[in-house]
């Protein structure tokens, strides 16, 4: 069922947005897993473009303008199932500790396996 107010503003709409885009990377970037893959981004810009699209994909109002995740995730080499399900799982624990119900991270959860296949270059 779609519920009127979108999942964006049941999370606390954008100040909510980039607390939860800031603690999800300090977890990327603690796990040894992930962390090489953000060696050489400029870990402001990451996390504006990456707010701004978990503001558009969670039904805020759309400003991302950065490339298509296809595109952005290409030249990423050996990128697997275990780290997409590593950043997940990191974004998961970050609404979870911001007091997300467990149905609204289930359907993030949803969100993010949409894309799955254009991260992962498919
Ligand atoms: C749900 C999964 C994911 C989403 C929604 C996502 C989203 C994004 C977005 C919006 C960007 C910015 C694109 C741009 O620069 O124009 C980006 C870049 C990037 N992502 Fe992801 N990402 C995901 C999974 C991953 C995974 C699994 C990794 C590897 C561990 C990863 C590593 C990176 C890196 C290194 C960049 C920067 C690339 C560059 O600046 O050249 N991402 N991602």
């Amino acid at each position: 069922m779609t519920s009127a107010v979108s999942l964006y503003e049941r999370l606390g709409g954008s100040a909510a947005i980039q607390g939860v885009t800031e603690v999800f990377y300090r977890k990327v970037l603690a796990d040894g897993l992930l962390s090489a893959y953000f060696d050489d981004v400029d870990m402001d810009r990451q996390i504006a473009k990456q707010a701004a699209f978990l503001t558009m994909a969670l039904g805020g109002p759309a400003s991302y303008t950065g490339r298509d995740l296809r595109t952005a995730h290409a030249g990423l080499g050996h990128l697997g199932d275990e780290h997409f399900d590593g950043v997940v799982g990191h974004l998961a624990a970050t609404l979870r500790e911001f007091g997300v119900s467990d149905a609204d991270i289930a359907e993030v959860g949803a969100v993010a396996e949409s894309v799955r296949s254009d991260v992962l270059n498919r």
